[in-house]
């Protein structure tokens, strides 16, 4: 029996207490959501930085699940300024995509909760909304004309029975009520037109099947912007496409964003892509940031060994080596994470300190700042 509870295994007795736990919370999560006429002050909030478009403090996203609370996001801050765009890096499953739906407010509910923490997005005018707190119907009008998303994956994000006008038309017309049919038309055909679709006229008239990947992709992107958002969040954009393609989307991205002038969260894989088109990176590990910095920082000075290690898992050009490094372990389990450093067991450099508690972000300069015990004596050095 012990054995079995080694592996993770759960008694039908014990699953049944979870989700009726779980249920307990989430229903009181639910019914804070589902009230009517909720007061404006309650979501309402000011920015700690009026120059950055979001500023993400101490996000908690969990999951409760039946098998165990998935702490997906625990404990995530970072901004992104006016007119910046940010990369996130991190293996996969570390928590970008549920911090982006989070933005959104798209995580999946009932079982997906914002249960801490603070999204603060600037409308502008010095008004400022809290979106963990913001109402659904406030939402609708957030989504699309301030923040919106390029999905991971295309083909999912497109209805595969409407066609692509009917799918851009909408968008444009749900966000613009007063415009006429034939304006909403004609926008449609300018956005197309804007990510590079030749034949707009006749992709217009087209289902996604009909289309590349490539164009897909271009599609998704045109629905996305159509409203001038603010903030961009691209999960991925490229990750499906050939490199040529790639380049062509990464230039109309950065080219638009600078045209309606609004800021990029860039999610990636792809460290060339971080490096080519992000100003400021954010590095996470097991739902949490273990470091952020400009991408010259990180780059140029990584300091946690995470970030160390994917740096040179990277293959440079010009350079031989027998053997890719990879680095070793895999991400703990995200039902029941250690309460020392995520990162400790597959860590090649520890000290003394790494078998306290989970470490505080340490500041390196202005602008950078990493959550690692070796850097716990430079930072007191410093401030002395
Ligand atoms: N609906 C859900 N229910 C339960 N757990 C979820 C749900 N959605 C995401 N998770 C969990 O949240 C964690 C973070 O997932 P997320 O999708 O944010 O990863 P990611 O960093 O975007 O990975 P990738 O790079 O592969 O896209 C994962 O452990 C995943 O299992
Ligand atoms: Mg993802």
């Amino acid at each position: 029996m012990a054995k079995k509870k080694v592996e993770g295994y759960l008694s039908a007795k014990e699953s049944r207490r979870i989700s009726r736990e779980n249920r307990k919370i989430t229903n009181e999560f639910e019914k804070k959501r589902k009230r009517k006429n909720v007061p404006e002050s309650e979501y309402t909030t000011t920015m700690k930085n009026p120059e950055n478009v979001v500023e993400i403090d101490n996000l908690h996203t969990y999951f409760f699940t039946d098998a165990g609370t998935v702490k997906s996001v625990n404990g995530v801050s970072f901004e992104v300024p006016i007119g910046k765009t940010v990369g996130v890096v991190g293996e996969s499953g570390c928590g970008k995509s549920v911090t982006s739906l989070s933005i959104m407010q798209l995580v999946q509910r009932p079982q997906g909760q914002c249960v801490d923490g603070e999204i603060r997005l600037n409308l502008g005018d010095g008004k400022a909304y809290n979106i963990v707190n913001t109402p659904n119907e406030k939402m609708q009008g957030i989504r699309g004309n301030y923040v919106s998303m390029i999905f991971q994956e295309p083909m999912t994000s497109l209805n595969p029975v409407f066609r692509i006008g009917d799918q851009v038309d909408e968008v444009i017309a749900l966000h613009n009520p007063d415009m006429s049919k034939e304006d909403v038309k004609a926008r449609t055909i300018e956005m197309l037109e804007l990510v590079g679709i030749a034949n707009s006229e006749g992709v217009y008239k087209m289902f996604p099947h009909e289309l590349s990947g490539g164009m897909r992709q271009r599609i998704v992107i045109a629905m996305g912007l159509a409203c001038n958002p603010k903030l961009i969040i691209a999960d991925e954009p490229t990750t499906a496409l050939d490199v040529t393609i790639q380049a062509q989307i990464l230039d109309l991205l950065r080219d638009l964003k600078d045209k309606i002038n609004s800021s990029i969260m860039l999610i990636t894989h792809d460290l060339g892509v971080i490096a080519e088109m992000a100003d400021y990176v954010v590095v996470m590990y097991a739902g949490r940031v273990v470091e952020k910095g400009t991408a010259n920082e990180i780059f140029k000075d990584p300091r946690h060994p995470y970030t160390i290690g994917l740096m040179n898992s990277k293959p440079v050009v010009g350079k031989q080596v027998d053997r890719l490094y990879s680095i070793p372990g895999k991400v703990p389990n995200p039902i029941d994470m250690p309460n020392y450093c995520y990162f400790k067991d597959r860590c090649e450099m520890c000290v003394a300190g790494c078998e306290g508690a989970y470490p505080e972000m340490v500041k390196v300069s202005d602008t950078h700042y990493v959550s690692c015990y070796r850097h716990y004596e430079d930072a007191v050095k410093e401030e002395k």
